[in-house]
């Protein structure tokens, strides 16, 4: 088994390849698997010409067990990360069954296959919506979890808990869930980062979208919030702050470092930041006007949320460093990239 190298299941998408490109900063061998349902190819080109170095790919669908079974023949990786899972609130709420089995199904095949191969480490990207509507923050990973709001949601739990469990059961298998907050930014590179298709349902991209005058107008949904400026807070995180805690993660499993072999780990900035905030350093730091308006509330919305870092500073040693001038930055420039927009 090599310690050296790891699965990236999902590894074609906006996390995913980021995180590629620091595991293999970091001297791992990086073995991607994807299916292409939210991605293309263009990010391992990418990926490449960050890093110098292609990654291994398979073309597969981690719900076919038997096609991902064939990776675990092929390819010795101790550790895998599970990024291979649908992501839009609003989608899973009208396609219900489609996010429980494409979410749980990969995960569950995974950790089978884990087991089965005699595999040990296994991240999963767990989310901030675990804590729903928290009572009390920033929110600690000890904040108890409040029943989720959406199908998507509600995957997010019942992954944390199926890793858990089989962590629990099995006397080798190690787990990390790291709850991102709201991941945001490109590589600074502008090679690498977040291509939705169709119209946007988070912030950033739509801000950039608005930028490049593909959307018209941003809505802010909301500005009668109980918050200082009345719009939602939110943690928002930079993806290659966000990529490395992965490889700290599986640095720490691969040592063998904690006596817990399940454990839950905050990934944000610890810091508070409005809609207007993020529209207005994105129009600062970019040195543009953006054409946006102030729309209602959206359905499912919470107040605010943040991240208490502690146990990921302290734990992991990780910490966020990415300004946010310079993420809002790298998003523009990814976007003027992917659309061919001059200086
Ligand atoms: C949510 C989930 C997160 C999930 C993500 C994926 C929570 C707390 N977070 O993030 O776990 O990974 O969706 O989609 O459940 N906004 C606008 N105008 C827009 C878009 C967004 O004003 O056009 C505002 C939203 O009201 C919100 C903030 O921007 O206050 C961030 O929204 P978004 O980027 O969609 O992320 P979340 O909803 O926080």
């Amino acid at each position: 088994m090599n310690n050296r190298c790891v699965l990236v299941a999902g590894g074609a998408g906006y996390i995913g390849s980021h995180t590629a490109v620091e595991l293999i900063n970091a001297g791992y061998e990086v073995v991607v698997v994807d299916n292409f349902s939210n991605s293309d190819a263009s990010s391992l080109d990418g990926i490449e010409r960050i890093t110098g170095v292609r990654p291994t790919f398979v073309e597969v669908d981690c719900c076919d067990k038997e096609a991902l079974g064939e990776v675990f023949e092929r390819y010795d990786f101790s550790s895998a990360i599970h990024f291979a899972a649908f992501k839009a609130v609003g989608e899973s709420v009208a396609k219900p069954a489609m996010y429980y089995r494409n979410n749980l199904l990969s995960l569950l095949n995974l950790v089978e296959l884990m087991s089965e191969y005699g595999r040990e480490n296994i991240v999963f990207s767990s989310s901030a919506t675990v804590y729903g509507d928290a009572d009390v923050l920033p929110v600690t990973e000890l904040t108890p979890r409040k029943p989720a709001t959406s199908p998507y949601g509600n995957t997010k739990q019942m992954s944390e808990d199926i890793l858990r469990d089989n962590v629990a059961a099995s006397d080798k298998l190690r787990g990390i869930a790291l709850r991102y907050f709201n991941p945001i930014g490109a590589h600074p590179s502008a090679q690498i980062g977040e291509l939705p298709r169709g119209v946007p349902n988070n912030l950033v991209p739509y801000i950039t979208q608005t930028a490049a005058g593909i959307r018209e107008c941003l809505s802010i949904f909301g500005d009668d919030y109980d918050t200082p400026d009345g719009s939602c807070l939110r943690d928002y995180i930079d993806i290659v702050d966000l990529a490395r805690a992965h490889v700290v993660a599986i640095d720490r499993m691969v040592a063998k470092l904690s006596e817990e072999r399940y454990e839950v780990f905050n990934i944000g900035t610890g810091r508070p930041v409005s809609v207007f905030e993020l529209v207005k350093g994105f129009e600062q730091a970019n040195n543009l006007k953006l054409n946006y308006r102030v729309a209602a509330r959206r359905a499912g919305d919470v107040t605010a949320v943040w991240a208490d870092t502690t146990r990921a500073n302290e734990v992991l040693g990780w910490r966020a460093e990415r300004e946010l001038s310079d993420t809002l930055k790298a998003a523009w420039q990814w976007e003027r990239n992917v659309r061919g927009i001059k200086e």
